[in-house]
């Protein structure tokens, strides 16, 4: 769904770009922690795929941010209750992917959506919060995902993929 209105929601559209969080804090430490911030990884090394830490703490419910990791757009949603009661209420058997809402998120952190935001068709970036189904709606061909990143409709043959992440506390990833 894409019509609640902006007094419902007045956030839901603010996208908060995030470069690397691991970029920032590797920053904000090597100041007070030179020795330390020498056993980080450098730019260089998450650019090619060392994992990166990123702060829920900021992502207000019904926000996503967007953050990179090995080159790719990662996106975050921070899920409404209904958002997830609506991925939770389809019929698994009918999507074109099938898999559960539970089996795309951590338990104990339900409200968290995580996954690489590359379109399964041909690799355009797909727009959060837009389409049918209240997930994700790629322009480039019309593929549409829902809350749970999985294709509903358009020539996407697959879910949005999950990348291997965990949580390091209660508002705290760390990807890859
Ligand atoms: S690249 Fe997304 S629908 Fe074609």
């Amino acid at each position: 769904m894409t019509t609640a209105s902006s007094a419902d929601h007045p956030t839901r559209r603010d996208f908060l770009f995030v470069a690397t969080g691991a970029a920032a804090t590797v920053g904000g430490a090597a100041a007070l922690w030179p020795f330390i911030s020498q056993m980080n990884p450098d730019a260089s090394t998450i650019a090619a795929g060392a994992p990166i830490e990123v702060d829920l703490t900021p992502v207000a419910e019904g926000q996503d941010i967007k953050v990179f990791w090995r080159g790719k757009p990662i996106y975050i949603s921070h899920r409404t209750k209904k958002q997830i009661d609506e991925a939770r209420a389809v019929n698994v058997a009918s999507l074109p992917d099938p898999q559960s809402d539970e089996a795309r998120v951590k338990s104990g952190h339900e409200q968290w959506l995580v996954v690489i935001g590359i379109c399964t068709h041909l690799g355009c970036i797909p727009i959060a919060h837009e389409g049918n189904y209240d997930g994700f709606f790629c322009p480039c061909h019309g593929s549409q995902y829902d809350s749970s990143g999985r294709i509903r409709q358009g020539p996407a043959p697959a879910n949005l993929p999950v990348p291997p992440y965990q949580f390091v506390s209660d508002t705290k990833i760390q990807i890859g």
